[in-house]
């Protein structure tokens, strides 16, 4: 077996050659144009970013690395007897680009497994948040304050140099990463368990196994989901907001862990992983309203209420993708496999087939197709996960995988800070000949 950090050097010297060649023969090379509406728009289809874990294709949907979902699935190691893929794996595959084997994946559960526990500041300090404080503030809140730990924020202060950068950064990303379960899970039990302790880490167990572990859920399957959910959530590129926003704040040398409650920070936006709560609230409403046995027509119905009353059917449409989300199929097989008789699932996979000709038929919007949103509150639900407020806590535990080895890959090639130029108005104006 190798040792992820050594493959890593070996990984990130091959990396600053390859593009330090690309960039003295390539770098002044034009590779767009931007409109006026784009700068107005969100920034939309503008190519600014190197996000090296993962690309997203518009139609084939996320690729780690070069790996698309149907092929993560069949490549990296499982737990024995398990289906899914475990998160410690693709975590391996997006920091170094190489698939792991069963005993390099074991050994990075180990090394997470040991790193688990929490600085007694921050067990104290979600101790005492109150029970109104959302669960993602409370996140965001741990996160940051176990920067007491950072190694890479001590040797910056120390003075070191510049090139040993991301072995600091690389400390810090798996003790970060280590403690996402058991603060996540803390919280889980103080807000929704009476603040029952939450059981101990052990170190034989995979990082999703002891997560459910304490989080107090025993059944096997919905720990095979954790890891499936963990899995596909993960990495989306690099222009989303919350994997933005971590390279943004981090291009200015913080630390991995306030960089990483930054980018959470933006997870917690309606229009990015709060998403996910919202789906099961427009479910739950149209559940209650229609029953579950609907006819094809209601369903139909409901729909144009909702779309007429300019509202968004939630789960349905993503900016950059113009298919069915291939995490939507994910979670889709699993349902299909798992629970294909629950009422919940069998709603949300009627509306699989009815909503995008509604959205299409208002011929506005170009993406109507389920995004993983659209079930993953559903299988949550059926494993008895109701507390909906919690769900966008799970995409962060996952979203870590993806931006924290992003962020090793930004210390490496030296990425410098981001400092886009911005305009006003009248200065765009004048710009394109206008005034
Ligand atoms: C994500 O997973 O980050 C979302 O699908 C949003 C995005 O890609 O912009």
């Amino acid at each position: 077996a190798t040792d992820l950090k050594s493959l890593l050097a070996e990984k990130i010297q091959e990396q600053q050659v390859y593009v330090k060649s690309f960039r003295e023969q390539y770098g002044s090379k034009v590779i767009g144009e931007i409109t006026v509406d784009q700068v107005y728009g969100g920034m939309r289809g503008i190519r600014g970013l190197v996000t090296e874990t993962s690309y997203l294709h518009p139609e084939d949907g996320i690729k780690f690395r070069d790996f698309t979902i149907p092929q993560i699935k069949k490549l990296l190691p499982k737990s024995p007897g398990g289906n899914e893929p475990l998160p410690e794996g693709l975590f391996w595959l997006l920091l170094t680009g190489e698939v792991p084997s069963a005993e390099e994946v074991r050994s990075v559960s180990k090394m997470w497994a040991e790193k688990a526990e929490i600085p007694p500041h921050v067990v104290t300090m979600l101790n005492n948040f109150p029970a109104h404080l959302h669960p993602m503030s409370q996140f965001t809140a741990a996160i940051m304050a176990c920067n007491t730990e950072s190694k890479f924020a001590k040797a910056y202060a120390d003075g070191v140099s510049k090139n040993m950068y991301w072995e600091y950064t690389f400390d810090d990303v798996m003790n970060l990463i280590a403690k996402l379960p058991p603060i996540a899970a803390t919280i889980y039990k103080n807000l929704y368990r009476n603040g029952s302790p939450i059981s101990a880490v052990d170190l034989e167990k995979d990082w999703s196994s002891n997560f459910t572990s304490m989080l107090g859920y025993d059944n096997p399957d919905f720990t095979e989901l954790m890891r499936l959910y963990i899995s596909i959530h993960s990495d989306h590129e690099g222009g989303n907001v919350s994997a933005h926003t971590v390279h943004l704040v981090a291009s200015a040398l913080s630390d991995p862990y306030i960089s990483f409650a930054a980018g959470i920070n933006g997870l917690a936006g309606p229009l990015h992983g709060l998403g996910s709560q919202e789906v099961l609230e427009w479910l739950t409403e149209l559940h209650n309203d229609l029953s579950s046995d609907a006819t094809e027509a209601q369903l139909k119905d409901f729909v144009w209420q909702t779309l007429k009353s300019g509202q968004v059917v939630p789960g349905f449409g993503h900016d950059v993708l113009r298919r069915t989300d291939p995490r939507y199929t994910a979670l889709r097989e699993f349902a299909l496999k798992h629970l294909p008789d629950d009422p919940m699932f069998n709603l949300a996979n009627n509306l699989y087939r009815i909503v995008p000709q509604s959205i299409l038929a208002l011929g506005k919007i170009k993406n109507p197709w389920p995004t993983v949103d659209g079930l993953s509150g559903v299988l949550l639900r059926y494993y008895g996960m109701k507390e909906i407020h919690y769900y966008t806590v799970l995409i962060g535990v996952s979203r870590a995988l993806g931006t924290m080895a992003s962020l090793v890959w930004d210390r490496a090639l030296g990425l410098p800070i981001e400092r886009p130029k911005s305009m006003t108005t009248d200065g765009l104006m004048k710009l394109v000949g206008a005034v």
